[in-house]
């Protein structure tokens, strides 16, 4: 008797739950002393974020670079310039011997131990130790990107006070699929377009647009153009901004000389926005790893450079352009057989310390099942996404 109540009874229970969801009730005590009662009702399929992995949220977690980048800045903040193995550095050999083709906003080449240089010196250590200092996790930087950079980028334009994100974004990779299809006027109609590294746009305006509002690029690239008189480094016109995440410390010198020659902002990624993104290319890359090798997740770092792993511009392109618009589109990024590797370029090798596979499942899930990227901020809402082959 009392089970066949509690079969009855219970489909109707459900029903009713599901009809109406969790009811709250909160008492709300005013300053003035009144009592206002206030109800909330919470849908019980609300998209919380499902229970994610925690060997691979763990390993995801562990920069194998982080010891070698802390003793590059030590070494830095003390004066050693001398090169480390990995990439070749403006300072030849030796204790402040700076390459002669480093030069100044005005085109002369920097004087080792001349007042400039000290004066560079000086704040170059300042602005290391500030980077270095604030190079942490922390899961609510997405939220801080409107400040950092679009406000910044507004108030060069003139448009101070202006609120809000951009209302629609083209984040342009630099694949050759581009090639195949003439998306330039659509994504021209984007208020806000970001192109990546420098790539040349002359002559192939038809397949990736002509305008561009944010320039964004790894500091190689700005370490390459520090060496030109006046360090230009704008293809797109010099109004336009430029945002730079350091993939060396020792770039912050070539920084220093070019930001106060450039008239548009020249904008470093915040730290933590790098660590962020640094840790969710990670965990896509781990659970790849494993997912296709049947390998153990330990065995991740020698498979993939571990030390030298890193995201790729676009990726931390499109992580920007999720802070600061409310649509994001996203052009040429993916291969294909027949396409060359850049649209611009006859590159056609893939940088082995990026995992692109890795990458593109986490545009997948941007785009199907945003409330399952780990590391960000519960608070953070994920813009629509759409892209474009
Ligand atoms: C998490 O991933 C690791 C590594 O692939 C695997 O060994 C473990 O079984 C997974 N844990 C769960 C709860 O799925
Ligand atoms: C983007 O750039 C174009 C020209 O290149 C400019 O007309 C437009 O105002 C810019 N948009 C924003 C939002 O700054
Ligand atoms: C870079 O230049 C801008 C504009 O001139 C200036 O406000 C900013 O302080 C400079 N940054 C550094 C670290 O010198």
């Amino acid at each position: 008797m009392y089970n066949s109540m509690k079969r009855t009874l219970r489909p109707l229970y459900t029903l009713l739950l599901l009809l109406v969801g969790i009811l709250t009730i909160r008492l709300v005590l005013h300053q003035n002393g009144s009592i206002q009662l206030k109800y909330e009702i919470s849908p019980l399929q609300n998209p919380k974020k499902p229970v994610l992995n925690e060997t691979l949220l763990r390993f995801a977690a562990i920069d194998i670079g982080e010891p070698r980048l802390k003793q590059e800045i030590e070494d830095l903040l003390e004066g050693n310039f001398r090169t480390r193995g990995r990439q070749r550095s403006f300072l030849s050999s030796g204790k402040y011997h700076i390459d002669v083709r480093l030069r100044t906003a005005r085109g002369t080449p920097l004087q080792l131990r001349s007042p400039e240089f000290y004066r560079l010196w000086l704040s170059f250590r300042r602005y290391l130790g500030d980077w270095s200092r604030k190079r942490r996790f922390y899961s609510d930087t997405m939220s801080n990107l409107v400040n950092e950079v679009k406000f910044l980028i507004d108030e060069y334009n003139g448009k101070k006070g202006s609120k809000g994100l951009y209302k629609s974004c083209a984040v342009v990779g630099n694949s050759g699929i581009l090639l195949k299809s003439d998306y330039g006027k659509l994504i021209d109609r984007h208020e806000a377009v970001i192109r990546l590294n420098n790539a040349r746009i002359a002559s192939f305006e038809r397949n990736v647009g002509k305008k561009t509002n944010i320039s964004f690029v790894n500091s190689n690239i700005l370490h390459l153009c520090a060496r030109r008189e006046g360090c230009f480094c704008h293809p797109y016109g010099v109004n336009v901004p430029m945002v730079m995440y350091v993939c060396q410390p020792a770039h912050f010198l070539d920084y220093l000389v070019c930001n106060s020659s450039h008239k548009a902002p020249l904008i470093v990624t915040d730290p933590r926005f790098d660590v962020l993104c640094a840790r969710i290319v990670k965990y896509y890359s781990l659970k790849r790893f494993v997912e296709t090798t049947g390998k153990d997740v330990g065995e991740w770092g020698p498979a993939h450079e571990g030390a030298n792993f890193h995201y790729s511009s676009g990726m931390q392109a499109i992580m920007l352009a999720l802070g600061v618009c409310e649509k994001v589109s996203v052009f040429g990024f993916g291969k294909s057989k027949l396409a060359r590797h850049h649209y611009h370029s006859n590159q056609n090798a893939e940088l082995s310390l990026h995992d692109y596979e890795a990458e593109y499942d986490f545009y997948r899930d941007l785009m199907e099942r945003p409330q399952v990227i780990p590391f960000v901020s519960e608070k953070f809402r994920f813009p629509p996404v759409v892209m474009y082959h």
